[in-house]
């Protein structure tokens, strides 16, 4: 395992204060927020771990070439600074700047999609799974069943059955119009694939003429891990890795709100001429002239400068060092977890932790609740709660009960991570006494963003 640096490898040049809360104050905030955590203003959460997408501190040379942004409606030169990094980091010629990730997954799939068809990916995000689905396509998660193993310790969880995806092209290659492979794979806990798995799921798409892109969000941490755990890679650069990685496929979508350590933005890049020009088209209409896209000047040329900070093995160490060392420290404490520690975050397994409360009352919302009431910590539910209702109306319940606490890139000190741990032990020591919750409020489609709750049964006391 590669030693985290002895401290930062940069250091702090522009502070934003935080609020610190009291307990009580927290109790009332929750509850005016009808128990709902992304109903909280962002001003009464002391540490912020709901994602690590867009909430990354940009450095100065990020900021100093907002001030060189060329606004220009078409042939910016900022749209060079990008198709530039774009080439030099992923080997991709082809570049459409798109506002964020979800808008790259939008025009790739009017471009590719017919109804009916089928999208095999490892594991696909929400919004890349929405956006196949208005596409009236049909997502096909391909994981390794070990992804679904919280305890697992296996180093590539993310990586695809690649059995499974030549089956589904040997009887429908007629019914698949791409495949994808998400890295690392938000949705199993930020777990890496592998070098030989994205090898294999290129050789295979290769073999039935199918096109095989990458949702490139976290692409920088997932090269870090093949780095650290693949025979073969143990001396080369990152640069070499994500060199390799991007090789075998025909082009990505990017989120740049992650490893391209900006607020916003996302592209979508392709070696493919043709794809890339009947992509262009869509992205005209829905995000703008293919020159920005979807985005300013200024935005492009911090991603440009962003895309190769990332690569940076001082910079990835540090990040996934700081991962592990928040879940080195909740483990100490006993708290159950998603094996092994991914690269952006780490996952409470809340069915363990809170083992008392059914799933009908939705043990990672709890988690969620509790956490914030304890510590001003926000992390996210990932559960049953986000999953929603299957259209017979039946709650769809998670195979696993997860809370995510995303850390966002350069942003806290460990000394913020031990807030968490503190917040998370003291749950612990309560945990019999922490309320499930039911609906007050439920919102017809994505549900978790805006519902309200309330706790069940009379135990409230201890908390709530
Ligand atoms: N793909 C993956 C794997 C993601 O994690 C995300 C976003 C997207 C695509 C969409 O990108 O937000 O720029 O439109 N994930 C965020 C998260 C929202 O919190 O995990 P976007």
């Amino acid at each position: 395992m590669l030693s985290r640096p002895l401290a930062e490898p940069y250091r702090i040049k522009m502070v934003e204060p935080l609020k610190i809360t009291t307990r009580e104050q927290r109790q009332e905030l929750i509850k005016s927020a009808g128990y709902n955590p992304f109903l909280l203003k962002s001003q009464d959460v002391y540490i912020d771990l709901l994602t690590d997408s867009g909430t990354s501190a940009m450095s100065d040379n990020q900021w100093a070439g907002l001030l060189l942004g060329d606004e220009s409606y078409a042939g910016s030169r900022s749209f060079d600074s990008l198709r530039q990094a774009v080439q030099d980091v992923f080997g991709f010629d082809y570049v459409l700047p798109t506002h964020q990730g979800r808008a790259a997954e939008n025009i790739l799939f009017l471009t590719m999609v017919k109804e009916g068809q089928i999208v095999p990916n490892n594991m696909h995000f929400d919004t890349t799974k929405a956006h196949v689905i208005q596409k009236r396509g049909r997502p096909l998660d391909l994981v390794t069943d070990i992804a679904y193993v919280a305890s697992d310790t296996s180093p590539f969880k993310g990586d695809m059955d690649t059995h499974k995806l030549d089956q589904v092209l040997t009887n429908q290659r007629d019914d698949v119009p791409l495949v994808m492979l998400t890295i690392t794979c938000n949705s199993a806990g930020g777990q890496p694939v592998s070098m030989a798995n994205i090898r294999e799921v290129s050789k295979i798409c290769k073999k039935h003429g199918v096109p095989f892109f990458i949702d490139a969000c976290r692409f920088a941490e997932n090269a870090f891990f093949i780095r650290e755990r693949e025979r073969g890679y143990e001396n080369a650069s990152i640069a070499d890795i994500v060199r390799e990685m991007f090789s075998y496929a025909d082009g990505c979508t990017m989120s740049a709100k992650k490893d391209a350590l900006v607020n916003i933005g996302g592209f979508l890049a392709t070696r493919d001429e043709k794809i890339y020009r009947a992509a262009m088209v869509w992205c005209v209409l829905f995000e703008g002239f293919p020159t920005y896209g979807g985005l300013a000047g200024r935005d492009m040329e911090a991603i440009a400068r962003g895309l190769y900070e990332v690569l940076s093995l001082d910079y990835l160490a540090e990040r996934i060092g700081q991962v592990r060392y928040l879940a080195d420290r909740l483990r100490e404490q006993g708290i159950p977890l998603v094996e092994p520690t991914g690269g952006h975050g780490v996952y409470i397994d809340a069915q363990k932790m809170l083992s008392h409360i059914p799933k009908e009352q939705f043990p990672a919302w709890a988690l969620s609740v509790a956490l914030y009431v304890e510590g001003g910590v926000r992390g996210v539910e990932i559960g049953s709660v986000l999953s929603g209702r299957r259209p017979d109306g039946e709650n769809d319940y998670a195979r696993m009960e997860l809370v995510r606490l995303a850390i966002p890139r350069r942003v806290y000190t460990d000394r913020h991570m031990d807030v968490v741990v503190a917040a998370a032990a003291a749950v612990r020591d309560k945990a019999s006494a922490i309320p499930g919750f039911r609906f007050v409020e439920e919102p017809p489609i994505l549900r978790h963003f805006t519902a309200k709750f309330e706790p069940v049964g009379g135990r409230t006391g201890v908390l709530f």
